[in-house]
C-alpha cells in the first residue's frame, strides 16, 4: 500500500485517541494547572510557532500563570515562570525533576546515554558526572586550567596588537578561538588549532550536535506516526551524518592518546583524556568500569556544552559593555587602577574586581545562552504549587523570562545595570545555570573564564563599533539556535591600544 495511504487512518487513530484520554482526564480527580485551548493531534504546538520558543511560552505564561501544562504531540510540559515555582522544581522537588527525557537523537549521539549532561537520573549518570567535576572541572585541574587560559590570551591580546589599525576584530571569532583552545588543550592535550579531520569544523559540528540534541518534532509523537515523521523529513539520515563526524572526530582524539605513553606525562600534565583511559584501566569495585563509550560520551559533554555556552556569553558581554560608555568607562577605570603597569590582569587581581564581577552576572541576567535550561523530567507524580504534576513531564524553567521580569527587577529590567547587584542576594530570580542536582557543573569555573578575557580586553585596549556608529547603536537582536546568541551578525569592534603611561 502507498505510504501515503495510511495518513488518514493514523489522523483517525490520533483524533480517538485524544478524545478518550480527554475523556479519561476529565474524569479523574487530578488538579492539572491550567494550559492554553489545544488542537488534536498537535496539542499547543500551533501557540509556539513564528517566535522563539522561550519568548512564545513567557508571553502564555502571563495569561496562564506561572505553573502552566502544554502539550506538544502526546508529550506534557510543565512550565515555570516564576522564581518561587522553580525553587520547588529545583529545590523542594529536585530529588523528582532530576531526570532527563529520552529521545532518538540524544541515544545515538551520547552513546546510549553514557554522558552526564543527558543521562537519565541513575548511578551511572553519578559517577560520571563525579568523573567530569574531579578530572576536569574541579580544584585539582584549577591551576592548570588558568595556566592554558593565561597562555590563550596572551596569544590573543598580541593578535589584536599585530591586526591593522582601524580595522575591526571579529570576536565571535577570536572568542571561539580562545576558548576551543583552552578547552581542547585541557581536555585533549593539543588546541587542535587545525583541523584533525577532513570532516566539518569544530565550530559547524558543534552547532550541528546541538540540534540534534535541542530536540525533534517526531520525538513528541507517539510510535508510527513518529517514525513516519523522522523518516519523510530526512532526520534519520542527517542524524546518522552528525554522528558518524562527531564520532570519528572523538575516535581521532582517543586514537591519538593511545599512541602515548601516559607513563611519561607528569601528573600535572595530564590531560582529561589521559586520565579516563587511565582510569578506564583501573579495576575499582566502588565504580562501574569506565568502557570507551563513556569515555567518548564524556569528551562529548565537553566538546558540545562547554565551549559554545561561554563563547554566546563572552560575546553578549562585549557587546552590553560596548553599548554603554557610562558601563565601559567604570570597568576600564575598575580594573586599570587595579593593576597599574603590568602586562595582564591574572586571576589574582580578578578576585577584587566587584564591578566586573556585576557586568557579567548582569549579562547573564539578560541573556541566559539556555533560556529554558535542559528539560527536568519527573521521575514519580508530585504537587508544584496545589497542581498534580503527572510522572514523566517534561519541566521547563523560563530562566530567560525570569531574568527580564519587571515584577522581580523593577522598572528598568530590560536596561544593563549591573549596579542592580549592589543590593540584590539573588536565590531563584535568575538560573543561567540551572539548579538542583542537575545544575551546571562548570557555574564556578565558567564565569571566572568570562571574567578574565573580558577584563585583559579591556584592560588592553580601547573599543568602539566602527564604520561611523554610535557605541550605543550596536544591533542587539537575538538569533535562536540551540543556544540564543547575538543575531546572525558577528561582533565586529575596533580596538585602540591604550598607553599604560596615558
Ligand atoms: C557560561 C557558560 C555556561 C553556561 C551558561 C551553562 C549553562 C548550563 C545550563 C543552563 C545547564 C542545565 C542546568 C539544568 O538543567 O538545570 C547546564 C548543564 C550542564 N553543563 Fe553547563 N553551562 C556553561 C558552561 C559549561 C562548561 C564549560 C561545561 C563543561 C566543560 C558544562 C557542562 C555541563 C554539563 C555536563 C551539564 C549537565 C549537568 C547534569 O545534567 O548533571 N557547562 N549548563
Amino acid at each position: 500500500m502507498d505510504i501515503f495511504m495510511l495518513f488518514p487512518v493514523i489522523i483517525v487513530l490520533s483524533v480517538t485517541c485524544i478524545f478518550l484520554y480527554t475523556l479519561t482526564c476529565n474524569r479523574s480527580s487530578m488538579t492539572v494547572p491550567p494550559s492554553p485551548p489545544k488542537l488534536p493531534i498537535i496539542g499547543n504546538l500551533h501557540q509556539l510557532l513564528g517566535k522563539s520558543r522561550h519568548e512564545a511560552l513567557w508571553q502564555l505564561s502571563k495569561q496562564y500563570g506561572p505553573v502552566m501544562q502544554i502539550l506538544i504531540g502526546s508529550k506534557q510540559f510543565l512550565i515555570i515562570s516564576s522564581p518561587m515555582t522553580a525553587k520547588q522544581v529545583l529545590k523542594t522537588q529536585d530529588h523528582i525533576f532530576c531526570s532527563r527525557p529520552m529521545s532518538h537523537a540524544v541515544q545515538r549521539l551520547t552513546y546510549n546515554y553514557s554522558d552526564v549532561a543527558f543521562a537519565p537520573h541513575s548511578d551511572h549518570w553519578r559517577e560520571m558526572r563525579k568523573l567530569l567535576v574531579s578530572e576536569f572541572l574541579g580544584p585539582k585541574k584549577a591551576h592548570l586550567f588558568n595556566h592554558v587560559l593565561m597562555m590563550e590570551i596572551e596569544s590573543i591580546v598580541r593578535s589584536i596588537e599585530l591586526h591593522p589599525s582601524n580595522a575591526a576584530v571579529n570576536l565571535n571569532e577570536l572568542f571561539f578561538a580562545t576558548i576551543k583552545g583552552v578547552m581542547c588543550k585541557m581536555a585533549f592535550g593539543n588546541n587542535y588549532r587545525r583541523q584533525p579531520l577532513k570532516g566539518p569544523s569544530l565550530e559547524v559540528m558543534i552547532y550541528e550536535v546541538q540540534g540534534m540534541l535541542g530536540g525533534w518534532l517526531g520525538d513528541n509523537f507517539p510510535g508510527l506516526l513518529g517514525r513516519i515523521i523522522d523518516l519523510f523529513s530526512g532526520w534519520n539520515r542527517k542524524l546518522q551524518k552528525c554522528f558518524s563526524n562527531l564520532d570519528a572526530y572523538i575516535d581521532t582524539i582517543i586514537d591519538d592518546h593511545y599512541n602515548q605513553s601516559v607513563a611519561e606525562v607528569s601528573d600535572d600534565d595530564k590531560d582529561f583524556v589521559h586520565s579516563l583511559l587511565e582510569l578506564s584501566l583501573k579495576e575499582d569495585v566502588d565504580r562501574h568500569p569506565l568502557t570507551r563509550e563513556d569515555v567518548k560520551a564524556l569528551i562529548m559533554d565537553v566538546i558540545i556544552g562547554g565551549i559554545d555556552t561561554t563563547v554566546v556569553t563572552m560575546v553578549w558581554a562585549m557587546s552590553e559593555i560596548v553599548r554603554s560608555d557610562r558601563v565601559m568607562q567604570k570597568l576600564q577605570s575598575e580594573i586599570r587602577s587595579g593593576i597599574r603597569r603590568k602586562q595582564k590582569v591574572d586571576e589574582d587581581d580578578i578576585i577584587k574586581m566587584t564591578y566586573l564581577k556585576m557586568v557579567v552576572k548582569e549579562t547573564l541576567r539578560l541573556h541566559p545562552p539556555a533560556p529554558l535550561l535542559m528539560p527536568h523530567e519527573s521521575l514519580s507524580h508530585c504537587q508544584i504549587e496545589s497542581y498534580d504534576v503527572a510522572p514523566r513531564t517534561i519541566a521547563l524553567i523560563n530562566a530567560w523570562g525570569m531574568g527580564r521580569d519587571p515584577r522581580i527587577w523593577g522598572e528598568n529590567a530590560a536596561e544593563f545595570y549591573p549596579e542592580r547587584f549592589e543590593n540584590f542576594e539573588v536565590d531563584f530570580e535568575m538560573l543561567p545555570f540551572g539548579g538542583g542536582r542537575r545544575s551546571c557543573p562548570a557555574v564556578n569555573t565558567s564565569p571566572a573564564t568570562v571574567e578574565l578575557v573580558i577584563a585583559n580586553l579591556l584592560y588592553s585596549f580601547n573599543w568602539e563599533v566602527g564604520d561611523g556608529m554610535k557605541n550605543g547603536d550596536l544591533n542587539m537582536q537575538e538569533v535562536v539556535g540551540s543556544l540564543v546568541a547575538r543575531k546572525n551578525l558577528p561582533l565586529c569592534l575596533v580596538p585602540t591600544k591604550y598607553n599604560q603611561e596615558e
